[in-house]
């Protein structure tokens, strides 16, 4: 079964309310393989986000991703993980998003988006190989 890689950002963990984000992925029936809480360090956050290094908004990114505790998930789900992740946490701006993805539920701006989630396979594979580097 392929894996890939979603993220619960620090506004969410800050608002306590990340138990409803698990509970409804959940219900869309993926396995939750490996999951932690973790903070950041600067140089990880640049790492995990070097794809954006070079976009306006990065500076900013990067103290909001530090910021506080998120969560990391390997997720498992027959099919295409990436498709159907995108699916589930819907467009990266909330305001687009549409009703039942969960940035329409718990996004609440274009930087506080409630998630993050692998864009591709490959991304995927780096991103849980940060997150997760002990196994
Ligand atoms: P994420 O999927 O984590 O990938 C990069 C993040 O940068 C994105 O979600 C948003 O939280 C944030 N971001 C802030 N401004 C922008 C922007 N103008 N376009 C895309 N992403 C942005």
């Amino acid at each position: 079964m392929a894996s890939t890689y979603l993220m619960i950002k620090p506004e969410v963990v800050e608002a306590g309310l990340q138990g409803q984000i698990i509970d409804f992925i959940l219900k869309n029936r993926w396995t939750i393989r490996r999951m932690k809480m973790f903070r950041f360090n600067d140089a990880q956050a640049a790492e995990f986000y070097d794809i954006h290094k070079d976009k306006p908004f990065f500076a900013d990114l990067m103290k909001y991703i530090v910021s506080g505790n998120v969560i990391g998930l390997e997720l498992e789900k027959d099919g295409d993980v990436i498709a159907l992740t995108r699916e589930l946490v819907g467009a990266t701006n909330p305001a687009d998003a549409r009703p039942g993805t969960i940035r329409y539920m718990f996004g609440t701006s274009l930087q506080a988006n409630a998630v993050h989630a692998s864009d591709a396979p490959e991304s995927a594979e780096k991103e849980l190989a940060i997150v997760f580097p002990e196994d």
